[in-house]
């Protein structure tokens, strides 16, 4: 009895809870009455615990008020069930949470079910009314058995890495009493079933960021309690869903689809319609907005990245509700006129990006609302600052960005009460009106300057500032002392500029600072102490001298360290090992020297050199921070920061591959071409599983293919050619669509795409032998991914480095803007 009650004590079953996210009183939830609690009874409480031991659920937080167990008061079975962001491991088939048959409420979000599938046993849970298991990284398919959870209102599987399609007979479309469904977020493919209409009760369905395509069925139309449909990050196609019909609809989204033809008048008559996000589509013709005895609701809307041909502004200015409004990219042959705004008097947000605004509309007689808040011109063809902003008190944050404006940053500008972020990047400024502290008094916080025509020294910065970023510009003289005194400044760039003179000393209060491609002098100061926030510094391509500054080895957020083409004097700074996060280190064209293996070890594997001018390594330096200001999606940023290849191509190194390689899980591409590399391809190579490009050609590498590169599966490109390897070329589709020279010029590969045929061979599907002196090499990679890199052709053992953080070049274009100097 006392373990019974220990474990019910365990749960905080008692406390009385009330649920942030789903509340009782929240339409989605189970009808369970909270007020009167009663133990649960033993074989459920020991089920509960079994459950719980099954995962290391140490970080269960039980006091947190989204956890907790309630049990029926007739039954004593466990009812309902709540764990949010602490279990991890595998649920297994033969988990005890499947004994909890009278489980009505289940809420399993934010956990990590390491790449469990849904296991078929949750069709015992045959009582259960409300499901969520939102981001837990469950991978594979929605079973069959969901068929049985005839009860489901809820059911939310948002955020997990779920696959392969649904069609007709999927169980999900047995689920009549569905309210809620959420299947956003995962990898499903294929089309949309007819059968989504089944889901009459439906009030929320999303199935947003999946690969979805086709047209959207009209049996759609039957889901007529729909009051949020969430379509977008799909690659439907097809005209506009039948949607008028779904007279509850609050919130519309199809945005970054496929969808082609007009958009219907009706939906400006939907009675409560509040959301419309069309963006990224291939929509075109007009917009018409009739009389209607309901006027529009719409709040939001976001028509941008379309085709859209005729007069469209003139009908959105009927709109009156109106606060947020997109109509960036239009695609329309004629000047939009801001004064068609001016009815609009709710509007906050205003984005015409990539339209041409009417020049008159853009001077000091505009009539548009003061009440804007965020005003999006970029790349609208302007050639003068927009006087008419003068008066808008309450603008926060302007973009003007590649635009034609010439001449000085109006004085005007820095009095807005309110404005905090400003950006001109692109466009042809070449100072600033009034005194050189004309900003130091304005509440400005972030300040773009990128690729203009500045000249002279810079001014003394806004003391509310936490970003300048003025790259590509002519400025000259020194950093300005008075910058230590913007005690919130945390990024500082001003690379391809023409600064002279030191690096200020309180760097080390910064986060990301970028300097490089300028004539500063002197030492990079020692003056970093312990828990400075530095992520990144670069300073290369300056005239630096001295040391790297030992201190350095204090920054504990360190990521990314370029000193590359300086005249730094100093032995390989093998102490900057120390530095956990450390990922990109650029040490090439100083004045290195010394060995290049740990002090403390006898590696074989690198030479002894008095002097090194370290190589060449080359990358973009896209921060996270240029991207977010731009309005870009988490997903974007991680791709964008996440991608990278090593290229140690085209030197001499020697000895083997090491097996640490297999640590550095984010590499994209690997190039070791052109080497002495000797020994066999490493094993761990089929554990780099986002590897796209692998070539190892033209080395003396032995032994067989691993195996497992053949599961690679983004793997697109493979070369081994012209290595003493031997034995079956694995046997996957992304190998043997290679072409056959990528094998060639070896000693006994056999196999597709090759033409000798194996059979008949003795080819041994042997695997290449532990390594032998993997120790030493460990050493060299351990650093994990730090990836370091050597001068080319400086004798043995010397590599390039190149690390690139690698992006889609057409859309970076079009939102950072082409990344030179503009012709002032
Ligand atoms: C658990 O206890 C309930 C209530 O007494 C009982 O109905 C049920 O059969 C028991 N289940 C098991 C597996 O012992
Ligand atoms: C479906 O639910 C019933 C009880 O309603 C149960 O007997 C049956 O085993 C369940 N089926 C599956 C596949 O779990
Ligand atoms: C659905 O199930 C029926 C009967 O089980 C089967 O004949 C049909 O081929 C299935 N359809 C799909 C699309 O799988
Ligand atoms: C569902 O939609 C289809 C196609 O629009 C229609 O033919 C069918 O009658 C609808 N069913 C019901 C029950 O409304
Ligand atoms: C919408 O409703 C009207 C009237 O009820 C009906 O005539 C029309 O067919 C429906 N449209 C769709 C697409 O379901
Ligand atoms: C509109 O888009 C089409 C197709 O992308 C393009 O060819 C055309 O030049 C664009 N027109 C305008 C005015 O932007
Ligand atoms: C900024 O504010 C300070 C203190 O209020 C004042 O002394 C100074 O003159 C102001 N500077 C400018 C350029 O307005
Ligand atoms: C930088 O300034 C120096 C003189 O201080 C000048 O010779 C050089 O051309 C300038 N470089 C650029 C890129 O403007
Ligand atoms: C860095 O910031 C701290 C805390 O804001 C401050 O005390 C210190 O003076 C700053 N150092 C420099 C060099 O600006
Ligand atoms: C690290 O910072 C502390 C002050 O926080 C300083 O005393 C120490 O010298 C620094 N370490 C190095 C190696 O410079
Ligand atoms: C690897 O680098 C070499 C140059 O050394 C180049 O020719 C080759 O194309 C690169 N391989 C890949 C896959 O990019
Ligand atoms: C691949 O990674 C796993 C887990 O990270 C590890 O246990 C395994 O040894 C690795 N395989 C190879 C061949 O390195």
């Amino acid at each position: 009895m006392t373990t019974m009650l220990e474990s019910l004590m365990l749960f905080h079953f008692l406390s009385l809870i009330l649920l942030c996210c789903i509340s009782p009183s929240s339409p989605f939830s189970v009808n369970i009455d909270y007020s009167s609690y009663v133990a649960c009874h033993p074989n459920q409480s020991q089920a509960l615990t079994e459950f719980m031991n099954e995962f290391d659920s140490s970080h269960c937080d039980l006091s947190k008020p989204y956890n907790g167990v309630w049990c029926d008061k007739s039954t004593s079975a466990v009812t309902m069930l709540q764990l949010k962001a602490c279990l991890i491991g595998t649920l297994k088939p033969s988990s005890s949470l499947f004994r909890l048959h009278h489980l009505r409420h289940l809420y399993l979000s934010q956990n990590n079910f390491i790449s469990s599938t849904l296991p078929s046993e949750f069709g015992s849970l045959s009582r259960l009314e409300f499901l969520s298991l939102f981001n837990n990284g469950f991978v594979g398919q929605v079973p069959s058995s969901f068929n049985n959870l005839s009860l489901l209102s809820f059911l939310d599987l948002n955020e997990n890495h779920f696959s392969g399609t649904l069609n007709s007979n999927s169980s999900l479309f047995k689920l009549h009493h569905l309210r809620f469904l959420d299947l956003g977020s995962n990898s499903f493919t294929s089309s949309l079933p007819y059968e989504f209409g089944n889901l009459k009760r439906l009030e929320y369905l999303s199935l947003a960021s999946n690969d979805f395509s086709g047209q959207v069925p009209p049996t759609i139309s039957n889901l007529t309690s729909l009051s949020e449909l969430q379509l977008n990050h799909n690659q439907l196609t097809g005209s506009f869903p039948l949607v008028q019909n779904l007279t509850m609809l609050s919130l519309l989204n199809l945005g970054d689809n496929h969808f082609s033809g007009t958009i219907p008048s009706s939906l400006f008559t939907m009675p409560f319609l509040s959301y419309l996000d069309l963006s990224g589509n291939d929509l075109t013709g007009s917009i018409e907005v009739h009389h209607s005895p309901t006027p529009s609701r719409l709040e939001h809307m976001y028509l941008g990245n379309n085709h859209f041909e005729g007069k469209i502004i003139e009908p959105i200015s009927k709109l009156i509700h109106l606060t947020h409004l997109d109509l960036s990219f239009l695609n329309t042959s004629y000047p939009v006129d801001l004064n068609l705004f001016s009815p609009l008097k709710s509007l906050l947000h205003l984005d015409l990006s990539g339209n041409s605004i009417s020049p008159a509309s853009l001077s000091s007689k505009s009539d548009i609302p003061k009440s804007l808040e965020i005003l999006r011109l970029s790349g609208c063809g302007i050639n003068e600052f927009p006087t008419f902003l003068k008066t808008f008190q309450k603008l926060e944050f302007i973009e003007f960005s590649n635009n034609r404006i010439k001449g000085k940053v109006p004085e005007w500008l820095w009095n807005l009460p309110r404005l905090t972020t400003f950006s001109i990047s692109n466009n042809l400024f070449n100072g600033f009106e009034g005194p050189t502290d004309v900003m130091v008094n304005s509440s400005m916080k972030n300040i773009f300057l990128e690729q203009n025509c500045f000249e002279g020294a810079i001014p003394v910065l806004p003391v509310s500032i936490r970003m300048l970023s003025a790259k590509f510009n002519k400025f000259t003289g020194s950093i300005p002392r008075s910058i230590c005194n913007c005690r919130s400044l945390t990024h500082l760039k001003l690379p391809y500029n023409n600064l002279t003179g030191p690096i200020p000393q309180c760097l080390s209060n910064l986060s990301v600072v970028t300097l490089r491609k300028n004539n500063l002098e002197g030492i990079i100061p020692d003056v970093f102490y312990i828990g400075s926030p530095l992520r990144s510094l670069d300073v290369g391509h300056n005239r630096l001298t001295g040391k790297l500054p030992r201190s350095l080895q204090n920054c504990s957020s360190l990521e990314f360290l370029s000193v590359d083409h300086n005249m730094i004097e100093d032995t390989f700074p093998f102490w900057l090992k120390a530095l956990p996060n450390l990922q990109v280190l650029t040490l090439s064209s100083n004045k290195f020297y010394g060995s290049i293996s740990p002090p403390d070890q006898d590696s074989s594997l690198y030479m002894v050199h008095e002097e090194i001018n370290y190589g060449v390594l080359y990358y973009f330096n896209i921060e996270a921070i240029d991207l977010q200001y731009k309005g870009l999606s988490m997903e974007q940023k991680k791709v964008l920061t996440s991608y990278a290849t090593i290229d140690f191509s085209g030197n001499r190194i020697t000895g083997q591959i090491p097996e640490s390689i297999g640590l550095l899980k984010a590499l994209i591409a690997l190039n070791l071409s052109n080497n002495a590399f000797t020994g066999h391809i490493p094993l761990s190579l089929a554990n780099l599983s986002n590897l796209e490009s692998l070539d190892l050609s033209s080395n003396h590498l032995s032994g067989t293919i691993p195996n497992g590169l053949g599961s690679l599966s983004f793997l697109e490109y493979i070369n081994v050619s012209h290595n003493q390897l031997k034995g079956e070329i694995p046997q996957g589709t992304q190998i043997t669509g290679q072409a056959k020279s990528s094998f060639e010029g070896n000693a006994g590969l056999c196999g597709l795409p090759l033409q000798e045929t194996c059979f008949g061979t003795n080819a041994p599907p042997t695997q290449p032998p532990k390594q032998e002196d993997e120790e030493d090499e460990e050493e060299v990679l351990n650093w994990k991914a730090v990836i370091i890199g050597y001068g080319p052709g400086v004798l043995l053992g010397l590599a390039i480095a190149q690390l690139i953080a690698s992006y889609k070049p057409e859309w970076l274009v079009k939102i950072i803007g082409p990344n030179k100097r503009r012709n002032c």
